[in-house]
């Protein structure tokens, strides 16, 4: 069965052709992020007059990249939400339109639970039932997963989401947006010369916090480099030092390790307490190369199977989309003309 997938929930507008679930025949991104640097973080409007002026060339580079035409597609999936209101009734209206249009059935489809099957899209069969960790921009989760439909929330951040928590250290640091590629290519080249952070302790909870960390960084930079009026002249000159490249390797690479901790740490007590030997990860934050690499090492102690995405299919993109969307059409899950955006959605 062929699947069209649409994903316009935050600043990727993306389509994607995908054969049973499994094969991705296409699989196009564009992304309006370079118009969002300036801002240090998406801006809603912009993303969504982007989404607009995107969605008929990606919804057709789709389709050709995969060698088909929109009347042999057979199911469309889009979208519903978390995401930007506006963004998501920009794929959410082409989906209605076209399934309208080809009289084909439309599934609207949760982008966090996407995220997770883009780390099992190809697989033949997904081994149910499964620990979720969902690491995104917005969103940071962990579920227990009986099957596409089943989903328990073991917990979730009270306050910033890891991704976000990258996006505003990076911030402090004078990085630039998004944060995460950064922290992970700055921390990877420093070695272990690392500078110490503290870590959230929420006792036996299962939930996370990063804010505390982030405040953490911010406090470590205004007392070590910010030159105030009242600082030395030396105290002025770590402040140039904050540029160069150690300084700010050490710090990424501190605040870095203390996320991936708070994150297996979590991880490694869901399998526990879920008795569980299988874990599935996905959203933005699973391309770090330290979490990942952590997470595998975990995995081989405790003999426990580690889902991680592919590169490609990290970031948001419509792949995952169409994947879970025929997964929950198969099961006769659907949805109507009426279909409207969620942005709050949950896990
Ligand atoms: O899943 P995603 O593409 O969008 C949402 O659904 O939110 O995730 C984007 C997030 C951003 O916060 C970005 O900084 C983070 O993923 N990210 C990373 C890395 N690559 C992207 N965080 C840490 N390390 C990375 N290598
Ligand atoms: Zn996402």
């Amino acid at each position: 069965m062929l699947t069209l997938g649409i994903e316009t929930s935050c600043d990727e507008t993306a389509a994607s052709v995908v054969s049973n679930g499994k094969k991705i025949l296409s699989n196009i991104i564009s992304s309006s992020l370079s118009l969002h640097k300036q801002y240090g973080g998406v801006v809603p409007e912009i993303a969504c007059r982007a989404h607009v002026e995107l969605i008929h060339q990606v919804t057709d580079q789709a389709l050709s990249r995969a060698h088909v035409r929109l009347k042999d597609i057979e199911l469309i999936a889009v979208t519903q939400g978390p995401g930007l209101v506006g963004a998501l009734l920009v794929g959410i209206s082409m989906a209605k339109a076209i399934s309208l249009a080809l009289r084909v059935p439309l599934v609207g489809v949760n982008h966090l639970k996407a995220h997770l099957y883009a780390s099992l899209m190809g697989k033949d069969r997904a081994k149910f039932p499964f620990v979720g960790l969902v690491v995104s921009g917005g969103h940071t989760a962990l579920v227990y997963v009986k099957n596409w439909e089943k989903w328990e929330l073991l917990g979730q951040t009270k306050d910033d989401a890891a991704g976000e928590a990258f996006d505003k250290v990076a911030k402090i640091l004078n990085l630039g947006y998004p944060g995460g590629p950064i922290i992970d290519r700055l921390a990877r080249a420093v070695g272990s010369k690392k500078t110490k952070f503290p870590r959230a302790d929420l006792g036996n909870s299962l939930d996370f916090s990063f804010s505390g960390i982030k405040t953490a960084v911010l406090y470590y930079v205004k007392d070590h480099f910010e030159g105030s009026k009242a600082q030395s002249a030396e105290r002025k000159a770590e402040k140039q030092e904050l540029k160069d490249s150690d300084a700010i390797k050490e710090i990424a690479a501190g605040f870095q390790e203390a996320m991936v901790d708070m994150i297996v740490k979590n991880v490694a007590s869901a399998c526990k307490r879920k008795r569980s030997k299988r874990v599935v990860v996905g959203g933005g934050v699973s391309k770090n190369s330290e979490l990942r690499k952590r997470l595998l090492e975990e995995g081989r102690r405790k003999q426990i199977e580690i889902y991680l995405p592919t590169s490609k299919l990290c970031l948001d993109n419509a792949a995952m989309v169409a994947g879970l969307g025929y997964q929950l059409y198969k099961r006769g899950v659907f949805s109507s003309l009426d279909l409207t955006a969620e942005p709050n959605l949950g896990i």
